[in-house]
């Protein structure tokens, strides 16, 4: 039996909760009115010590699990020596450390020179500052879908939902978009082979781009062509294997620059260290954030230095760039990956997610509603199907929640995306899928 039913909150939350609706912004969207004490690996406690399962990870961001103690530890340590050693001032030891743990684990020997900044919206925008210098082109080609965040350049290259910028143009100028190779649609809409519909959306997308290229901004005018290899706020959706060929050869062919956002797909998300590895794809700048250091403020850029030196000194940068005690939490990251076989946990979890989701497909009166399980790892998208009723996804994350468990929405689509801990137990996994699936066959009876 699942976890009970529980209130929303209790007194002394919802008067806290009543006094954040009054005085912050009310831009920011919540998915619950809780208010948050504290957190341990994959759970997280409100004010009043209620516990929730938590397969959100601030979005892929606490991948090993809330206040891993080997992070904690190195970040209380390197608070004690120094907090703020800017960047402009020389270099510093935790930044330094953080690429010699790196360099041995991107996804292509040629990626050798850093960048650090904030956010991951900072580091997208940097990707097009660092492409556009480099080429001396001022294009760049997005993914429909894509998300690359909310600053004022990141927003004008994100297409995954209209809020996102509604009312705050005019963008950014120079920026295409072109359909992502999103099978599960492609399919539906032209039936045919199941076993070939990936490659032959593939092919479409690509025969979209080359018109894109040919019809709106031809090479000689575009700069970098940037895509998430597995679409994050687009719907979890993994680019095919054949899309991703076909797009570095595209970009070698037409000295276009090839952008791999792995922001939210990063840091064994996936199953690999990045996801491109999969791939086999070389990207020209990588872009990373989130799971780098578990939770403090850190993105980064990854290129050829050759790339990198073109540019002058001062042209880059930021006050916080590359803070001390997010670099020292970073390489903290990269040791437990690495001394606690993060990435076979990731496998054996990611297996396990999948065929429990594949299970609810037993049930006679789901199985017409489950349009797609998809994901690589432990980055895992259920899309229902146009036969589902409206708002099914919305409802069946507050049914989670009504239970303990946190999951988000993704997309314009009805879908629900599971980002659990990369440290996550079989137990828990277990628990979360019970929830889940408990959660489906109210929200479906509803
Ligand atoms: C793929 C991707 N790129 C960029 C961003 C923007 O990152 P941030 O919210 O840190 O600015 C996100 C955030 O979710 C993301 O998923």
């Amino acid at each position: 039996m699942a976890a009970p039913m529980r209130s929303a909150v209790t007194k002394v939350g919802a008067e806290m909760a009543a006094f954040g609706k009054q005085h912050l912004g009310r831009g920011i969207a919540r998915a619950t009115e809780l208010v948050w004490d504290n957190g341990k690996g994959s759970w997280l406690y409100t004010v009043e010590g209620q516990k929730y399962l938590d397969f959100t990870c601030g979005i892929g961001v606490t991948n090993l699990g809330h206040c891993h103690p080997k992070v904690v530890k190195a970040a209380q340590r390197q608070c004690d020596r120094i907090i703020h050693a800017q960047i402009n001032a020389g270099y510093q030891k935790p930044q330094l450390e953080l690429v010699q743990k790196l360099l041995p684990v991107m996804p292509h020997e040629s990626l050798d020179t850093f960048l650090w900044f904030n956010s991951g919206s900072e580091a997208s925008e940097n990707a097009v500052k660092l492409a556009r210098h480099a080429t001396k082109k001022q294009n760049v080609i997005v993914m429909q879908g894509a998300f690359h965040g909310r600053t004022f350049g990141a927003m004008s290259m994100t297409r995954s939902k209209t809020i996102y910028s509604a009312g705050f143009g005019p963008l950014m100028s120079g920026v295409y978009v072109t359909p992502f190779p999103y099978t599960y649609h492609y399919l539906r809409e032209t039936g045919g082979d199941k076993a070939t519909a990936e490659d032959r959306c593939a092919d479409h997308a690509i025969r979209e781009l080359k018109l894109l290229l040919k019809q709106q901004t031809p090479a000689s005018d575009t700069a970098a062509i940037i895509i998430e290899p597995v679409l994050g706020e687009g719907g979890y959706v993994p680019a095919p294997q054949r899309y991703m060929e076909q797009l570095r050869k595209l970009c070698d062919e037409n000295n276009i620059l090839l952008i791999i956002d792995e922001v939210q797909s990063g840091f064994g998300r996936t199953g690999t260290y990045f996801a491109i590895e999969q791939y086999g794809v070389r990207p020209d700048i990588l872009v990373m954030a989130k799971g780098i250091a578990n939770g403090f403020p850190l993105s980064g850029l990854a290129s050829r230095k050759e790339l990198m030196d073109k540019q002058a000194p001062g042209s880059m940068g930021g006050t916080y760039s590359g803070n001390a005690v997010a670099c020292a939490a970073g390489v903290a990251c990269a040791d437990v990956m690495h001394e606690e076989k993060i990435l076979e946990n990731v496998a054996a979890r990611g297996a396990q997610l999948r065929a429990g989701l594949e299970s609810l497909r037993t049930s006679p009166t789901l199985a017409p509603l489950i349009g797609d399980i998809r994901g690589r790892g432990l980055m895992v998208g259920l899309e229902f199907s146009p036969e589902a009723p409206a708002g099914i996804s919305a409802r069946v994350q507050k049914a989670c929640l009504d239970r303990g468990l946190l999951v988000l929405t993704t997309s314009v689509f009805e879908t629900l995306r599971f980002i659990p801990p990369l440290t996550v137990s079989k137990e828990e996994m277990e628990k979360g899928l019970e929830i889940f699936g408990e959660a489906v066959r109210e929200a479906v009876e509803a």
